[in-house]
């Protein structure tokens, strides 16, 4: 284990100072110094998806990257997309569709859903089950989920062609 030293992790667009080995995995810092809960802690291994940030906008396992890694890199977490008030649409979807039993897996869903719509903006079922495939729900919400992520895609195009209409 290499010894603490200062390391700056921008997050959700602000820069945070931690102290850490450079080897402690990013899961921890994110929940334990920045007080950032909604990637979780599920296997730890890099099987669930529980975990999930972005990093620099790619679905990334929080607790098998290194801070090291994540060095000058933007990481984005559940935290980073919406608000109590104003939800991101992804968010929103999810709870419109009610996708939802423990919840536990949700932080991973939404993640992976949030980078597949900001690739692909209407992507087939197909695509859904595929790009979701490696994160896993233990409660069976599967079916719930993947039209979550279709609502998300109309929230996602009508909250697009509102701004065009605006700037029109
Ligand atoms: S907790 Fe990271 S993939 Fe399972
Ligand atoms: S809703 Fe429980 S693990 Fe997915």
């Amino acid at each position: 284990m290499n010894r603490p030293a200062p390391l700056a992790l921008h997050v959700n667009g602000v820069t945070h100072l931690v102290s850490a080995a450079v080897d402690t995995p990013l899961l921890y810092l994110l929940r334990n110094d920045l007080a950032l809960n909604g990637p979780k802690f599920g296997c730890g291994l890099g099987e669930c998806g529980a975990c999930t940030v972005l990093l620099d906008g790619m679905p990334t396992r929080s607790c098998v990257t290194t801070a090291k890694v994540a060095l000058g890199r933007e990481i984005t977490t559940l935290e980073g997309l919406g608000t109590r008030v104003a939800l991101h649409p992804v968010q929103q979807a999810f709870i419109e569709e009610q996708a939802a039993q423990c919840g536990y897996c949700l932080n991973g869903m939404i993640m992976t859903a949030k980078a597949l719509l900001d690739r692909d903006p209407h992507p087939s079922v197909e695509t859904i089950r595929r790009e979701l495939s490696r994160n896993l729900c233990r409660c069976g919400t599967h079916v719930e989920i993947v039209r979550a992520v279709q609502r998300a895609a109309e929230l996602l195009a009508e909250q697009n062609s509102v701004r065009e209409g605006v700037r029109a």
